[in-house]
């Protein structure tokens, strides 16, 4: 589609494969590692990373919902897709139909997968061990274990359970020790299977690299070469903010370029409801961006945005389509036209270098970075750079 709007989000593709190695690093052998492409790649467009995660040598990937398997499938993806939803008949078909693994929570999907298989699917086997979302309980393991065993059809796989606070994973004493524990307990169940597990998802990856660090022996992320799940981290943020020792880089900058700049007196207001009122003769940037770009309106009269280098206040009630922004004192000349289309940066990077996280963005609309990323709208194109001159598996320093 041809575009007309100067609002975007840049993703380096470069960044995202940096972040792959940093992870990679952290894995420190041939350990199973699916990075989460789910909800469009947490915003970043999910075709795109997915290629590009597969040129630097990413053969598994997890989507959430089989609508978003499919269209990896369409657009030529080849790795093993894990879709983690769950499914009803119709849904298995679908897996089956275009070569995904369904991850399996209820016994509704193994009848399911029993019905319509015509050849050995493998199956992934999903407990909950305290996130009380999806996933078997713990009383079901043996009984799994036993029909997995006897299932001409099935051929289990691996086991995975999820953490709820992976941010406390480095203590042993800690909500993640916990399901661990009981996870540990379940495998027990499984011995003679031959299976591989998986349970880390960044904070558990970020979690393992301390304890490496730290050399801490016997430690429950240590004790097992548990596999990973990198959602967040793979996007260059991290779930907590004692987690520093890995050198991600944040994948996307979210931009938009200044429309105008007017001369505002004191006592006049700007965006609906007249929330907030200048004091001094104040010079308001509006910024065609809006809510519907995924910048909440909780962040009205407290986000921030990056522009010529220095951080400004966002004023008023974000628009759906707009947005303003107090650049008094940045902009100290009367002639405002040569601002126009001057850039204004959200989340990221600006043409200097200068950064802003998206965590600020975050903080600010009570949220976590995690929805931030997700929230970026549908009609924010994304633009692609970096890693065309990369190819499969070469190392990225
Ligand atoms: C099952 C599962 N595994 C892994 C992840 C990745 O988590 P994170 O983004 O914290 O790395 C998610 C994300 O929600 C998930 O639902």
């Amino acid at each position: 589609m041809e575009m007309f709007r100067s609002t975007f989000a840049d993703i380096s593709l470069d960044a995202l494969a940096s972040n792959w190695l940093e992870i990679k690093k952290v894995a420190d052998d041939d350990r199973f590692i699916c990075p989460m492409v789910k909800a469009n790649a947490y915003g970043h467009g999910d075709v795109q990373t997915a290629l590009a995660l597969e040129k630097v040598g990413v053969d598994t990937l997890g989507v959430c919902l089989i609508e978003e398997g499919l269209l990896l499938r369409s657009s030529g993806v080849k790795s093993e897709i894990l879709v983690f939803r769950g499914f009803d008949k119709r849904g298995a078909e679908k897996i089956l139909e275009y070569q995904m693994t369904p991850v399996v929570s209820t016994w509704e999907q193994v009848q399911a997968l029993e019905a319509v298989a015509d050849e050995t699917v493998k199956v992934h086997l999903k407990f909950n061990t305290g996130m009380n979302r999806i996933g078997f309980n713990a009383d079901q393991a043996e009984k799994l274990s036993a029909y997995f065993k006897k299932s001409k059809k099935l051929k289990l796989k691996a086991l995975l359970t999820h953490f709820a606070q992976s941010e406390d994973a480095v203590s042993t004493e800690g909500f993640s020790a916990q399901q661990t524990k009981l996870f540990l307990e379940i495998m027990t169940a499984f011995s003679s299977h031959d299976l591989y597990f998986h349970l880390l998802n960044s904070g558990g990856i970020a979690s393992l690299a301390e304890i490496k660090k730290q050399k801490l022996a016997n430690h429950f992320l240590s004790i097992k070469k548990w596999g990973f799940r990198p959602g967040l981290s793979l996007y260059g943020y991290q779930p907590a903010p004692q987690f520093n020792d890995m050198k991600l880089k944040p994948v996307m900058t979210l931009k938009s370029v200044v429309n105008n700049i007017r001369t505002v007196q004191p006592g006049e207001t700007v965006s609906y409801g007249c929330t907030w009122r200048a004091t001094v003769p104040s010079k308001i940037a509006v910024v065609p961006i809006g809510y519907a770009d995924g910048l909440h309106r909780l962040i009205s009269n407290k986000g921030q945005a990056l522009f010529a280098g220095k951080l400004a206040p966002i004023v008023g009630r974000i628009c759906m389509d707009f947005l303003m922004l107090d650049v008094t004192g940045i902009v100290t000349d009367d002639d405002l036209a040569k601002w126009n289309d001057e850039e204004v940066i959200f989340f990221g990077f600006d043409l200097k270098n200068n950064f802003i996280s998206a965590e600020i963005q975050a903080e600010k609309s009570n949220t976590i970075v995690w929805e931030t990323l997700t929230s970026v709208g549908e009609r924010v194109p994304r633009h692609y750079k970096g890693l065309a001159q990369y190819d499969r598996g070469l190392k990225i320093s």
